[in-house]
């Protein structure tokens, strides 16, 4: 046989290029991807995020449009930047995204994903939502833990007033209001009251919170380009190693503490959601079992869930009134004339105060506690406004961008609850251009006691107290930027003035 000449070879080579480069080409055309910058090699679009990401995915979206692809690394991302998109992504096209991605916040401060949030689409997570629906969140397991909130809401007032004429920082009273209401409601008891003989001080719990938050919400590189994940470059797996050892070692002593309260106890009575979770776990019936971990797991979640944002949102919307006082003024008018001057705002009061309602949703407009929702993640390839979504997409929904869209809000950028006054917005996942909770099958769980907390602590903030600027400082002066974790809140927490403006007896509730 005769050898192959050098045309021969030649020709095989360009053959093999020029197959190459159709298949290239056809694996192209084959996927029509949304519009987007074009990713570099290793890092993706990652060049383009911030460390506020949520407003640098809006000045791509105003470049690229409401349906966005980057890339994070090696991870395809989709952004949802307008009613419509958002429409499709939690509603029309719910299930087809309502995993998660697997992230090490996940893994390592959630038991493997065993908690809800982190949880992937599935049995065990449509399980964990039926809990919340009948057991943890039904109207009436609420209704019976009300006494709970109006018991910390008054320890909160009359903390308050001793600190009558002086500067404040707000946000420590109210991340301790609400961590006493969750964690009684959840526990069972204060469980960090310093008095108690506590395995955790109230002060490092907070801290604890801070950074699950923080490291839940932050861009791990490790998550975008795995084969680096090991060098752990920013040092967030090395903390949350630690912090879940911390978390671990309190969740146990509260399920122990739990189980030797229940022990012998024939048909005990579940008063807290350890009892109910723990109630379930031993079920037999249930479709997939709850093990230990996944209660301590779901405990978390609540506790972490249940804490900051209400303290966050509260926070916003009292430094934003700091910056319009015509607005305390229409409050306070509000308050004076439904609930009188003789005593304080309750739950059942809220329908009929519409302008402190117009400010809470005013607040989470502008001030969405997680502006781009939770993560989605696409389950199976699918088209979208006519273009391709691979499998394994993560999805993210820009609502800091739908709440600023001059298309349905005028003047965006003002602080105004006037808006909502008369007009049929909620914030209950049904009204897509207003969703601080999400919407659809990973909805928020826990929102309406959130709402509740919110909109009581607020009425009842304003209505108990005049709020001031400290040191004469000017409304315009004071800062409003934020940091990006799972949560957003203010970068320089809020020092403000108070002043009692009831009868005195009444801080002595
Ligand atoms: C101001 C109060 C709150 C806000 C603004 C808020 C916001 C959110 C948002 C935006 C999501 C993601 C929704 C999505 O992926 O579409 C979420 C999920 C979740 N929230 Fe909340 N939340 C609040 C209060 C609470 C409370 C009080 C609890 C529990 C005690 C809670 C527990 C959860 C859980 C477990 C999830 C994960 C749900 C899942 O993945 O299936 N949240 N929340």
């Amino acid at each position: 046989m005769e050898a192959p000449t050098w045309a021969a070879y030649a020709a095989a080579w360009v053959g093999t290029v020029a197959l190459l480069l159709l298949s290239m080409y056809l694996r192209r055309r084959k996927f029509n991807l949304p519009p987007g910058p074009k990713p570099w090699p290793i890092i993706g679009n990652l060049n383009l995020i911030s460390s506020l990401p949520h407003r640098s995915l809006h000045e791509l979206s105003l470049k690229y449009g409401p349906i966005l692809h980057l890339k994070f690394g090696s991870f395809p991302v989709v952004v949802g930047s307008s009613v419509e998109m958002a429409k499709i992504f939690l509603k029309t096209m719910d299930v087809t995204f309502a995993s998660r991605p697997k992230t090490a916040a996940g893994k390592y401060t959630t038991y493997n994903y065993s908690d809800i949030t982190w949880s992937p689409y599935g049995a065990y997570w449509r399980q964990a939502r039926k809990m919340c629906l009948m057991e943890l969140f039904s109207a009436k397991r609420l209704e019976s833990f009300e006494y709970i909130r109006v018991e910390e809401m008054h320890s909160l007032l009359k903390e308050l007033y001793k600190f009558s004429g002086q500067s404040i920082i707000l946000k420590d009273f109210l991340s301790t209001v609400s961590l006493n209401v969750i964690s009684r409601m959840v526990l069972g008891k204060r469980y960090l009251d310093e008095n108690e003989s506590s395995i955790v001080t109230p002060e490092e719990f907070k801290k604890m919170l801070d950074e699950l938050f923080l490291l839940n919400g932050v861009f791990n590189i490790g998550d975008s380009i795995p084969w680096i994940d090991f060098l752990d470059l920013q040092g967030y797996v090395k903390r949350m190693k630690t912090l879940s050892k911390k978390f671990d070692r309190f969740l146990e002593h509260v399920l122990d503490e739990h189980n030797a309260k229940r022990k012998g106890v024939e048909n005990y009575v579940a008063t807290d959601m350890v009892d109910v979770l723990l109630q379930l776990a031993d079920d037999p019936n249930l479709e997939v079992k709850l093990e230990r971990h996944g209660v301590k797991a779901f405990t978390q979640d609540l506790l972490a869930g249940g804490t900051e944002s209400s303290a966050v949102t509260v926070e916003w919307a009292i430094s934003e009134l700091l910056k319009k006082p015509e607005i305390f003024e229409k409050a306070s008018e509000e308050l004076d004339r439904v609930i009188g001057n003789s005593r304080w705002v309750e739950e059942k009061d809220i329908p009929h105060l519409p302008y402190i309602e117009a400010i809470v949703k005013e607040t989470m407009r502008i001030h969405p506690v997680a502006p781009l929702l939770v993560p989605r993640l696409a389950r199976e390839d699918c088209h979208v406004a006519g273009y391709d979504i691979r499998q394994g997409t993560r999805i993210l929904v820009n609502v800091w961008t739908i709440g600023r869209d001059p298309e349905l809000w005028d003047e965006p950028n003002e602080f105004c609850p006037e808006r909502f006054i008369g007009k049929d917005i909620d914030v209950k996942g049904q009204d897509f251009e207003l969703l601080p909770f999400g919407s659809g099958r990973r909805m928020c769980p826990g929102y309406s006691l959130g709402l509740k907390v919110i909109q009581s602590s607020l009425a009842n903030l304003l209505h108990g107290f005049k709020w001031k600027l400290p040191n004469n400082m000017k409304p315009q002066d004071l800062g409003m930027e934020e940091i990006f974790g799972l949560s957003t809140p203010r970068k320089i927490p809020l020092d403000a003035v108070v002043e009692p403006r009831l009868p005195p007896h009444l801080y002595s509730l």
